[in-house]
């Protein structure tokens, strides 16, 4: 009888939007998490700072002080705290009294992911994070285990639905930036401090920890080249739109080769033009949706809600049962996996392509000396298209695939031709052959 069975006792640290719905679920199907596991699952502590904002937790369980959580009789402890510290302290003091750890925290896994996994290896405990990387879609366990057999050698997705709202919200309103993300912070979408989320930096995190799984290295936060969308306006949205485009935040992990054929990985988050039939373009609002394409399986695609209580807590109770259930069989879950090392591409060396929108003269032998400024820098282009405006014309150039900073000094020096009155916006263009 499973009831019989020595309880699974599981330690919460924090107990938000994801661990109240963590809380619930955990209350209301016991028989299912028993039977799923091998063993009842008893929630024996719940930490947090205001134990009197807490009534869905019965009041004995509650405590201020993690680190008796940590230090005590647990089998797993589950943290949904967030952040740096207090977080890696408490995770690296249970894994090192041997009890395996559930986490949803991206930034810590991207900081410190190869600590964690070490002091997990070095206590026999295991450490589970599925509500890392886009909420309740799973992604990391296919990356991890299903295509352990597999060579992966593109994860390129949306991973922050805050970002891809407020882009939606822009494309279909043609409103700025700054009145959409005031609307989603009114709505709900944005935090009241949307920094992480705007800026990249939640997504440059889930890059890192995507990069590593997929390509057997390890990468952290700072090699994965970063930019926000906080530079997106309307005239962007809208020379997207006038080329059939849209612009979304994009999570690019490559394994690239280097000029000499060795290999390299190249972790990328910034807005992109894509096609309005790419399978990305239709996800709206706040949802995720990851492509992987691998060697044998060919093109793979991750889709539903990347955050919120219950679909979050759904990926944080998977991670628990597997780990409940080791604890009950005394089996062991995978082991970081970072034997291939690749180096990490600069984004300078990285092959983009640009999408480039100028104001200039509209006189005879302009084209060609724009023309030939991309021809200096081995830059191909695309596409050209000019509109005359009076004397002025509006001039659209997509370029083929070159390396990043060929496309900058490109611009850079575009920008200096006497007649070119202004580069209005520079993008870069994913999702199409080049
Ligand atoms: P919240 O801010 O809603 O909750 C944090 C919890 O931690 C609160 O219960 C808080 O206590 C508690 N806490 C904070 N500091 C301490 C401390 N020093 N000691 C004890 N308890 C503490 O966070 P979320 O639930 O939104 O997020 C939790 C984790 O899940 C984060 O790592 C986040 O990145 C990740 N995540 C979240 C998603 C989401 O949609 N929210 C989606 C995917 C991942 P109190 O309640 O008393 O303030
Ligand atoms: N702030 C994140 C987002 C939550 O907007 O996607 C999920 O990690």
């Amino acid at each position: 009888m499973i009831e019989e069975r020595q309880p699974i006792r599981v330690a919460l640290l924090g107990c938000g939007t994801v661990g109240t719905e963590v809380v619930r679920l955990l209350h209301e199907y016991p028989a299912e998490y028993a039977a799923r596991t091998g063993a009842p699952v008893h929630v024996t502590g719940v930490a947090v700072r205001r134990p009197h904002k807490h009534p869905e937790v019965p009041e004995r369980l509650l405590t201020t002080d993690p680190a008796t959580l940590v230090e005590g009789d647990a089998d797993v402890v589950v943290e949904l705290i967030g952040g740096i510290e207090p977080a890696r302290s408490l995770l690296l003091r249970a894994l090192r009294a041997g009890k395996s750890v559930v986490t949803a925290n991206k930034a810590l896994l991207a900081e410190h992911g190869s600590e964690l996994y070490a002091a997990a290896d070095e206590n026999g405990a295991d450490i589970y994070f599925e509500a890392a990387v886009a909420g309740a879609i799973p992604l990391l366990r296919p990356l991890r285990e299903s295509l352990a057999g597999d060579r992966i050698n593109r994860v390129m997705g949306i991973v922050n639905g805050t970002s891809n709202y407020i882009l939606s919200a822009m494309d279909a309103t043609g409103a700025g930036y700054a009145e959409t993300l005031e609307e989603a912070g009114r709505l709900g979408y944005a935090e009241a401090d949307p920094t992480a989320d705007v800026d990249g930096f939640d997504a440059a995190s889930k890059a890192a920890i995507l990069a590593s799984l997929a390509f057997h290295t390890r990468v952290t936060a700072s090699d994965v080249h970063r930019e926000g969308i906080s530079g997106v306006g309307a005239g962007e949205i809208q020379a997207a739109r006038a080329l059939d485009r849209t612009v979304k935040l994009l999570a690019i992990c490559e394994r690239v080769l280097d000029e000499d054929g060795t290999e390299a990985v190249s972790a990328r988050v910034h807005p992109a033009m894509i096609p309005r039939e790419h399978p990305l373009a239709g996800v709206s609002g706040a949802f995720n949706a990851v492509f992987v394409e691998a060697e044998s399986a060919g093109q793979l695609m991750f889709y539903g809600q990347g955050a919120g209580g219950a679909p979050t807590a759904s990926a944080v109770l998977g991670d628990l049962v597997a780990a409940a259930r080791n604890v009950v069989v005394s089996g062991k879950g995978p082991r970081e996996s970072a034997h291939a090392q690749l180096p990490a591409r600069s984004m300078d060396h990285t092959p983009t392509r640009y999408h480039m929108s100028l104001d200039v003269a509209d006189k005879p032998g302009v084209l060609s000396q724009v023309a030939a400024t991309f021809n200096e820098h081995d830059v191909s282009i695309s596409v050209v298209r000019q509109e005359g405006r009076g004397e002025d014309a509006s001039l659209v150039v997509v370029t083929h695939t070159a390396s990043d900073a060929a496309l900058r000094s490109t611009v850079e020096k575009v920008a200096q031709l006497p007649s070119v009155h202004e580069v209005v916006s520079v993008m870069r263009v994913e999702g199409e052959r080049s």
